[in-house]
């Protein structure tokens, strides 16, 4: 199965990419994972990147596409994945198809978690995250047992620098100009499984397994 998850920044891709990653045994594939990644490193691609993303930009388009070019192609990815966070613009779409085509591939469901836009912000003011295991928390509405430390590894938790409100505003405006209109791309390509991503994180997950087919 390959799926894509779409959504505003905040809208819970993340958190649900890593419960489908253990119920369906296929990689999680996030670019925003990857990037801060090679920044973490300090190699050239990380050095390029860092300056889009602490302004809440995009990455050029040809950045990311080499970057999952290399990864789909990877053996893991053989049984299926599923791309967080990728593509998120119509250029990255059309070369995503084209990449697939050579490989005579194809998406099976573009899952699209629908948040308000203030719920998204709330969302990623109180995003924790693991340093270690990459686990995801929220302060108020996932919180670690132990204030600062990750319930699964133990390890210490970090705000992102990208999740101050004011680079938080710039990706809302970057999502809504430049990939929201994946909706109705994906939406005439017949892809498209909108999700209202308002409940839990349980009851997203029931929702979007059932739309890809228990
Ligand atoms: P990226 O890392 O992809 O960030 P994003 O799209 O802004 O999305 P987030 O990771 O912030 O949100 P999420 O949907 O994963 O939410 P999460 O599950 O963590 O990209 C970062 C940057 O990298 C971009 O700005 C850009 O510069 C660059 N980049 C990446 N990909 C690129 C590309 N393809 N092209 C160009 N540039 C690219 O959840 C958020 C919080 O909410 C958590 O605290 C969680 O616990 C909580 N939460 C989750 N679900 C619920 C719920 N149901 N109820 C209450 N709280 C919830
Ligand atoms: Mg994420």
């Amino acid at each position: 199965m390959r799926i894509i998850l779409l959504g505003g920044p905040g809208a819970g891709k993340g958190t649900q990419a890593k419960k489908l990653v253990d119920k369906y045994g296929i990689p999680q594939i996030s670019t925003g994972d990857m990037l801060r990644a090679a920044l973490k490193e300090g190699t050239a691609l990380g050095l390029e990147a860092k300056k889009f993303m602490e302004a809440g930009k995009l990455v050029p388009d040809e950045v990311v596409i080499g970057l999952i070019e290399e990864r789909i192609k990877l053996d893991d990815c053989k049984k299926g994945f599923m791309l967080d966070g990728f593509p998120r613009t119509v250029g990255q779409a059309d070369a995503l198809k084209k990449v697939l085509d050579s490989m005579s591939l194809k998406i099976d469901h573009v899952v699209s978690i629908d948040v308000a836009n203030e719920e998204l912000v709330a969302r990623l003011t109180g995003r924790r995250t693991c340093k270690a295991c990459g686990s995801g928390f929220h302060v108020l509405f996932d919180p670690p047992k132990k204030e600062g430390v990750c319930d699964k590894c133990g390890g210490e938790l970090y705000q992102r620098a990208d999740d101050n409100e004011e680079t938080i505003r710039s990706r809302l405006k970057v999502y809504d100009d430049q990939t929201a209109p994946l909706i109705e791309y994906y939406k005439k390509a017949g892809l498209l499984r909108p999700i209202a991503g308002v409940g839990s994180i349980d009851e997203i997950f029931a929702k979007i397994t059932s739309v890809l087919g228990g």
